[in-house]
This record gives C-alpha cells, structure tokens and sequence, in this order.
C-alpha cells in the first residue's frame, strides 16, 4: 500500500465515503476492533447473512473472509458487495475442494448433504441446505429422518451436533487451524488457577476441549452468555477478536483468552486479520475488490442457503 494515512481520521473518511455512496459496512466479530466500531453492523455469521439480504444498501463492504462476502453477494446480487482484501480465505473452506467432495457425494449418494456457511459456493451448489454454528442442532434436527446426513466440512462442529441431536452424521474431515490451536493442558492450569472461571468456547474447537467447556455456541451466542451470565470470570476459547464486543457490552467481566498451543498469536484468525481499516477506506473509496460470480453458480448456491433461512427462521 504506497498511499500515506499518517495523520489522516480514516473513522471521518470512511463515514463520509458509506453516506456519499449509500454504503453499509457488515463486520463479523473477529475483525480488527478499529473495523467493528467503523461497521454499521457486527455479527455471527448467520446474522451477517440475513443483514445482507435484507439490505437495501447500493454497496455492501464485508469486513469478514470470503465465504461471507460471497454469501452475501449470494443473497443480495443487487448490491454491489466487496471486501477490503480478497486474500482474506479460511481454512475450513479450503479444507473442502469442490472436486473431492463431488466424490465424496458420490460415495454417499442417498445422504442428504449439510454444509456449514465456511465453504465456497461450489460446496453450497452441492448442498441440499446450508447451516452456522448457530443455527446447526436446528438444521440437522429438520433434515429428513428417512435419510442418512453427510456433513461438511467442519468435523468437531460434526461431532458436536451429532451429539447434540443423537443423529448419525457421515463427516468430511476439515478444520479450522485457528480453533485447533487451543492448549487443552494451558486450558486446565488456567482452570486451576482460577477455579472460578468459566470456560466457553465455539463448537469449532476439538470434542476434548468442548468436553471440558461449561457452554458451547456461536460468536454472538457466546457474546450473550457473557453479557447475561451472573458469573463474573471467562476462558474465552474461541478467535480473540470477539473479546472487544464482550469488553463493550460486558464491562465488569474479566476475560481470559484461551491460550493456544505455541507462543505465538495463533488464537487470532490470520484471514481475518488480513483487513485493516487502510484497506476497509481504500475498498469504499475505489469500490474494489469486488465479489463476482457466474450467475448459474449463485443461483445453485442461493437455493440451500434460502432453506437455512427458512429452517431458521
Ligand atoms: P460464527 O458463525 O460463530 O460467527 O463463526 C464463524 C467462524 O468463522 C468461526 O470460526
Ligand atoms: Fe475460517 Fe477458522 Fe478463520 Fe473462522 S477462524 S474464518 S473457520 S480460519
């Protein structure tokens, strides 16, 4: 990036450039906190998604990695939907090419299939419907009981839901290296040092960790617990890019992040930190990049995402 911000208010540009523009911008809660306080909006993946069709914004900037940002553009094809950087990719989704799961799917041909919204459109296009952390039990508690469930492409949400809903669950074997991080053995000497603590963490994490964790929901629900609980102490196993939401709208809380196996910041999602509020302006401001796709892929995509909706409702 050559251009200089230097004593430049990119928070006053920024909002200039959304009202000249008829612009929204949609944050999840693993963004930069400059980000999420910029955005009109900060969510969990399944609130994004219904902030996203339901906007009647010309422009839509996901502050998010590109599976959002493509669902957006999925549901809402009438605006104009781009991200600050289009790097911005995610392990999970990559963990599932589309050529290897049509041989998956072909394997396994009278599955009905669940994939959870980390995934390209092509996984989508071969979805019968789609489903968030959030909104998973759900999902699968409303698939057809008559037939067997493929479910892509995260694993330990797989195992999670599994139990949750005591249905059998044929699993594609991705993961999120963010949520993989986590030290099980950091996590039971911070127990130990703070037995009043309670652990939550996201159905991402592996079935040992969740085993260990008090309560276990998406990044809002996560936020909600926190917020209502009476408890006063977290261990927060999840991105820590949500902890600037739970520090906002839980003041009196301590919250500790969940310690990841190195010294190193791999609790931090290294997509999603690939948006800075430089890039979040420079997006606005040149309208690029910009999420395209072949309209027959959308629309194969926009059918299981629409039943989510719908299921979820
Ligand atoms: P949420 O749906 O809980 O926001 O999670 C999105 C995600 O990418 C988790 O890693
Ligand atoms: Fe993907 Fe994991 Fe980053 Fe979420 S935290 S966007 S699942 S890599």
């Amino acid at each position: 990036m050559s251009e200089d911000f230097v004593g430049r208010d990119l928070f006053a540009e920024i909002d200039r450039l959304k009202k000249q523009k008829n612009a929204v911008i949609l944050a999840h809660y693993y963004q930069n906190p400059d980000i999420q306080d910029v955005a009109d909006f900060v969510g969990d993946s399944l609130e994004l998604a219904r902030r996203a069709q339901q906007s009647q914004a010309k422009l839509i900037l996901f502050a998010g990695v590109h599976f959002m940002a493509e669902g957006a553009k999925i549901l809402n094809p009438h605006s104009k939907v781009i991200m600050p950087d289009l790097r911005a990719g995610c392990s999970l989704s990559d963990s599932c090419p589309p050529d290897a799961f049509a041989r998956f799917r072909e394997k396994n041909p009278d599955h009905f299939v669940i994939s959870y919204i980390n995934c390209s459109a092509a996984i989508k296009a071969q979805s019968d419907v789609i489903c968030t952390s959030s909104n998973a039990v759900k999902i699968v508690e409303h698939a057809p009981k008559d037939r067997p469930i493929l479910f892509a492409p995260d694993r330990n949400l797989g195992q999670w839901v599994a139990g949750k809903t005591g249905r059998e669950l044929t699993l594609w074997q991705g993961a999120c290296i963010v949520h993989e991080t986590f030290s099980e053995r950091k996590i039971i000497a911070l127990q130990v040092q703070h037995p009043d603590a309670e652990l939550i963490a996201h159905p991402e994490c592996e079935p040992s960790l969740l085993a260990r964790a008090q309560f276990i929901g998406s990044t809002s629900a996560l936020l909600k617990y926190v917020t209502e609980s009476p408890k006063k102490k977290f261990i927060v196993a999840t991105e820590e890019g949500i902890l600037h939401a739970m520090k906002k709208q839980a003041p009196g809380k301590e919250l500790i992040p969940a310690p990841p196996n190195q010294n190193c910041a791999c609790n931090e999602c290294p997509f999603m930190k690939l948006n800075t509020l430089e890039k979040v302006y420079l997006a606005l401001r040149d309208e690029k990049p910009e999420i395209e796709m072949p309209e027959e892929l959308r629309l194969k995509a926009l059918a299981p995402l629409q039943r989510m909706l719908e299921w979820s409702a």
